[in-house]
């Protein structure tokens, strides 16, 4: 730190705005502006920072430029969008999630931290734990899903991922967690709309997962574009530095997003960049990245007063101290020495992708096609995504390249060598052409299986990428329906970012899978489910939507005064479709058939700091090894604040051999039974509690028990 202070002694106002300054390589574009040459900038000391360059060389020749450069020589952040891997591309958010497997989770930003620090990166804008439960909006694609426990689970797993154990290793990079907060429930499902949540919400739904991310670590944090309640993030006082630096002891580096402090003034809060400058800076906002508006506006806002010199200190020594901990000033090149990579077919980074892809894919609807046996010979791979390679990589590719991923055909075709496989891709993701319709249904008549690659393009999910009906683009359901019409067995593969509309086709389809975007091994992992040479695993992390009018869906909604029930006409329900989903969260299905049963607790009454611990028996029916994810829900029938139906508090996984039974006991200490109750204080209510167990959300499924929880000395306890 003293060293930090020194420099901060000797920088002119000039070069301290340099340091919350973070400017784009110009090699992607991820907003409205567009950066200049940078190298006179990084040269003066009026940039500080850099995002969306990669790959060691370039990394080091801005590097130098710096730190030889440059009056004071102070090295650069570098940051990229590493979402969902580097190099080697991993499955997209909602589809890792539902792996339920910390391991798992924690390994892909592992491998992704390498890459990127191999690329001469020292900072990712990842992971993005925004809670999404609308499929209208298109980042529900880069996110965790719908619940918040699992957001939590993923925070701290990432961070931990990313950060190793000591951020100064050549192979840890920072972590910016994003996007600060709630920007998953923006009105109507539209991107970078407003959003208006109870502070109730917020503290319950979405500030948790920031919370766990914090805990772990996260060095860097980007508030989000939105606005909550009128109050644009980038200017949020109160949840900025109040709850996110105050009650949650966030002590690291606030990133802004792109361009976001100049967008101050299309949301109306500020008439000038001074303005701008002042509120983001007050908020406590230290980095500006692609705005100019510190550049532009700190100067100003400091002749008019409306901040101080102490301020922007204050920011500049977040920043630095950041470098410090990366151990920049000790060796700025210390990351990205290595040869560069390249993600050859046999290295470990694919035999990873390929593992991690296949336990997301969810098996949603099985009549028993599945998994392909040998000796059927004649197959029809139809559809706009069958041999799509560039679209597998999803929506941020990273430096992951176009020519990269392996598609449904090649991984099929390898799969199934003895097979006679004819692809036809029928129509095009969204135009409305069907002048190839023809020659697929030839194919599909010549065929005794049908295999249907369908879905969005990598383009339609991710950012601003709202979608006002989630089903299938362009005429695709017309050339599913006309496909299904044949009669044929039919497989449908759903790529997407989101859950889609496709309830005919879950109705009329042999199989259905949700393939999600899986990144470089895609077509592998595909094939390796179809044929059986994995049982599938992967469960939804996300509640799918019969009908667009039931969204915002998610599982743990409140009781209602008036359940539904379709037999009493003034009920929680809908007239013209049924109020479940069409599939719950956490459903999928496997090529087993596993029961769970005898659910118990080691007691039925335990003390405000005791903890809860629960078993329960997974029976392997079938023939087949695999495994099966357990859900611990809790349910707290009498509260002073209405609770959820159910809340996620656990999940585990079992893994009996064919025939077998094992035994799955979780842990829950009561203070995980806290929430926010009528003053918002976060405490356990003592009283009667149910634990809920079982497969997934669907209430029909879980086995339920009660316990109660007494009050022991006090009434209650606060949660910290
Ligand atoms: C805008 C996105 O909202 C954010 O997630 C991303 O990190 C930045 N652009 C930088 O690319």
């Amino acid at each position: 730190m003293r060293h930090v202070d020194e420099l901060i002694a000797r920088m002119t106002l000039d070069e301290k705005i340099g340091q919350l300054n973070m400017i784009t390589a110009n090699f992607v574009i991820t907003g409205p502006t567009i950066a200049g040459d940078s190298t006179e900038g990084i040269r003066a000391g009026l940039i500080g920072n850099m995002l969306n360059l990669w790959g060691a060389e370039a990394a080091h020749a801005v590097q130098k430029l710096a730190v030889e450069e440059s009056r004071l020589g102070i090295p650069l952040l570098l940051g990229f969008d590493t979402v969902h891997g580097q190099r080697t591309i991993f499955p997209i958010g909602p589809a890792e999630a539902g792996i339920f497997d910390e391991q798992i989770w924690e390994s892909t930003a592992r491998q992704a931290a390498i890459e990127a620090a191999e690329d001469g990166l020292n900072m990712v804008f990842a992971p993005m734990l925004d809670i999404a439960r609308d499929p209208r909006w298109g980042r529900l694609a880069e996110g965790p899903g719908e619940d918040t426990y699992v957001a939590q689970r993923i925070g701290s797993a990432k961070v931990r991922g990313f950060q190793g154990s000591d951020l100064s290793a050549a192979e840890s990079v920072v972590a910016t967690v994003k996007h600060f907060c709630a920007y998953g429930a923006p009105t109507a499902g539209r991107e970078y709309a407003s959003v208006d949540i109870s502070e109730r919400t917020l503290r319950e739904v979405y500030l948790p997962p920031f919370e766990a991310a914090v805990k772990a670590g996260a060095a860097a944090i980007m508030p989000a574009f939105n606005d909550v309640a009128g109050i644009p993030m980038t200017a949020h006082r109160y949840l900025l530095r109040n709850v996110l630096r105050g009650e949650l002891g966030f002590e690291g580096v606030l990133v802004s997003d792109y361009n976001a402090i100049a967008e101050l003034l299309n949301h109306g809060v500020a008439a000038d960049l001074a303005e701008a400058a002042a509120l983001a800076l007050k908020a406590g906002v230290d980095i500006d990245m692609m705005a100019n508006a510190y550049s532009k506006g700190l100067p100003e806002a400091l002749r008019r007063g409306l901040v101080s010199m102490p301020e922007i200190d204050a920011s500049v020594r977040r920043v630095l101290s950041l470098k410090e901990r990366l151990g920049l000033f000790d060796d700025p090149f210390r990351r990205g020495r290595k040869v560069s990579l390249t993600v050859s077919g046999d290295s470990p980074s694919r035999a990873l992708a390929r593992d991690v892809a296949r336990h997301s894919i969810v098996l949603l609807k099985n009549d028993g096609l599945l998994p392909l046996t040998m000796e059927r010979r004649r197959i029809a791979l139809l559809g706009p995504l069958a041999d799509a390679r560039s679209e597998m990589n999803g929506p941020w590719s990273a430096a992951g390249q176009a020519s990269d991923p392996v598609t449904i055909l090649e991984g099929l075709s390898s799969a199934l060598p003895d097979c006679d496989i004819i692809c036809e891709q029928g129509v095009s993701l969204s135009e409305e052409d069907r002048s190839a319709i023809p020659l697929a249904l030839e194919a599909a008549r010549s065929a005794d299986i049908v295999i249907l690659a369908v879905g969005e393009g990598a383009r339609m999910s991710g950012e601003a990428a709202s979608r006002s009906s989630p089903g299938l683009p362009g005429c695709q359901q017309e050339f599913v329906d006309a496909v299904l019409d044949l009669g044929k067995p039919t497989i449908v593969l759903l790529s997407a970012g989101r859950p889609l509309l496709i309830s005919s086709i879950v109705e009329r389809a042999s199989a259905v899978m949700a393939t999600w975007w899986l990144g470089t091994e895609a077509g592998n992992a595909i094939a390796d489910i179809l044929v059986g040479r994995f049982n599938p695993s992967g469960r939804l992390s996300v509640t799918w939507p019969r009908e667009l009018g039931q969204v915002p869906i998610f599982y743990a909604q409140r009781p209602s005064g008036r359940p539904a029930n379709t037999d009493d006409h003034y009920t929680s329900k809908y007239l013209d479709i049924d109020v479940t989903p069409l599939f719950p969260f956490g459903y999928g299905l496997s090529y087993g058939n596993f029961t769970v049963e005898n659910l118990r607790l080691e007691s039925g009454s335990v003390p405000v700091d005791g903890q809860i611990i629960m078993s329960v028996d997974v029976v392997n029916n079938g023939g087949v090894p695999g495994e099966e994810t357990i859900f611990l829900f809790l349910r707290d029938p009498v509260a002073s604040v209405a609770r959820p139906l159910l809340e996620l508090k656990r999940f585990a996984k079992a893994r009996p051999a064919p025939g077998e039974r094992s035994t799955v006991r979780m842990t829950l200490p009561v203070s995980d039974l806290a929430f926010p109750g009528l003053d918002l204080t976060c405490a356990v209510e003592p009283g009667e509690f149910e634990v809920c167990v079982g497969t997934s959300a669907d209430p029909k499924q879980l086995l339920r028990t009660r316990f109660r929880v007494t009050s022991g000395g006090g009434d209650q306890i606060s949660h910290s």
